[in-house]
């Protein structure tokens, strides 16, 4: 139901957001507390909507940037194997094609801990990781990248150009949608990107997350849901265009779209053929948008009722991998440590402290392999490929996964 009277305007255009879905009061999804921490958590409304004009889907609040991105950040992208051999890749395709004239220059806005830019660095090519997280900078650096701790903005972008020149790529995974004011980096990118240059992101596809109904991709963190169409109309509104447009199949389904300066490239035909699929899938109509919520419901139900027969069968039952999407699945759904008695991750940051609002422990992957339980809630889900097969000894042992997307499901 649409409630225009506290409804912010769209972010890119300024048009009216539909509110579709509203998760209630959630915790931000990387606020991992230490048990008996005191104070409050932060808490804000984690709803979205769709705009009118423009159909940019995001939130409709949102939490403190500088609460987000701070020191003490624990997201490592280089905590999956899947993730290293995907940047890895992009990285000699950049080296290939965009960064094949002489003295090339690359940035990326949110390095995170260097997994893309280490290859850049060790071809010897000139670069800039921008990214605003203390320690990652510090990752990075120790990783072998220039890094620049600091936010991405407009005057950041003017100032890179005039120390270092135009930039033939700038580059951005799992970040561009993480910012609220995406008008001000489009004009730094601007400013910064060479008159060939490109403005290459990846983030999570709205198409998927409707397709898989994976509602855990919402929180905090993720502001803007792309689809082709919305970025289309980003681009153009931003003096781009957009020219090409790949599915990947990382992070549970994410689209890696590409924007040059308008007329400088062939717009591949994936544009139209991505934009066809996403008329006749309905993206944009108040229609799938409101199946959505109701599959996230039929979801939320399903998944705490087996949670609970298990329980109450004396199964137990922990979780796998203490991801950011986990927060707003375990507080959707009510889920604490009386249903789950831990969840397992590799992150030495998350382990011993709590999951967020739920207050569920978070241990190192040997208690898991150390005393298998009897089922394992893959919270990690856009890692089962990896994880499954790291984990094969659980299932041989007669474990059992519990999946949740896009049905609830024992495999
Ligand atoms: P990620 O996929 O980035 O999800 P999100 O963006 O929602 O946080 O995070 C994966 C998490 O799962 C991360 O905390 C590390 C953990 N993990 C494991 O514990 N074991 C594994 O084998 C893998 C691949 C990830
Ligand atoms: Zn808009």
């Amino acid at each position: 139901m649409s409630r225009t009277t506290t409804v912010p305007p769209c972010r890119i255009c300024g048009g009216g957001l539909q509110e579709f879905f509203d998760f209630g009061k959630q915790p931000m999804a990387n606020a991992y507390r230490t048990p008996g921490e005191p104070g409050e958590a932060f808490t804000f409304r984690l709803a979205g909507g769709i705009c009118d004009r423009c159909t940019t889907v995001q939130l409709l609040e949102e939490a403190p940037h500088d609460r987000m991105f701070h020191g003490g950040y624990p997201y490592r992208s280089s905590g999956s194997s899947v993730m290293r051999s995907h940047f890895e890749q992009l990285a000699d395709t950049f080296l290939a094609t965009e960064l094949d004239r002489p003295d090339p220059f690359i940035v990326e806005l949110g390095s995170n801990d260097g997994i893309m830019l280490r290859k850049i660095a060790a071809a010897g090519v000139r670069h800039l990781g921008v990214e605003p997280c203390d320690d990652l900078a510090e990752t990075g650096r120790r990783n072998g990248i220039r890094v620049c701790n600091e936010f991405f903005d407009e005057e950041l972008g003017k100032r890179i150009r005039e120390e270092d020149g135009p930039a033939d790529v700038v580059f951005a995974a799992n970040t561009f949608s993480h910012i609220s004011f995406l008008d001000s980096v489009l004009r730094g990118i601007d400013a910064l990107l060479a008159p060939h240059g490109v403005f290459v992101f990846e983030d999570p596809y709205f198409g998927d997350i409707v397709r898989k109904t994976s509602f855990d991709q919402i929180y905090d963190e993720h502001i803007f849901f792309f689809t082709v169409r919305s970025v289309k109309y980003m681009a153009a509104a931003h003096g781009f265009e957009l020219v090409d447009a790949e599915r990947l199949p990382v992070h549970g389904g994410e689209i890696r779209y590409t924007l040059a300066r308008p007329g400088t490239r062939a717009v591949q035909p994936s544009v139209r053929t991505l934009l066809a699929e996403e008329e006749k899938a309905g993206l944009a109509d108040p229609a799938t948008l409101r199946r959505f919520s109701d599959d996230v419901r039929r979801v939320c139900t399903d998944l705490v009722s087996l949670l609970r027969a298990l329980r109450e069968d004396g199964r137990t039952v922990v979780g796998y991998g203490a991801t950011a999407k986990s927060a707003t699945l375990l507080n959707l759904c009510g889920i604490g440590p009386e249903l789950l008695s831990y969840v397992c991750d590799t992150t030495p940051a998350k382990q011993g402290r709590l999951t967020p609002g739920t207050g569920i422990p978070i241990r190192s992957p040997r208690a898991f392999t150390e005393e298998f339980p009897d089922y394992a809630l893959l919270l990690a889900w856009n890692h089962a490929e990896e994880i499954k097969s790291k984990e094969s000894a659980f299932v041989a042992s007669g474990g059992r996964w519990i999946e949740y997307v896009p049905d609830v499901r024992i495999s």
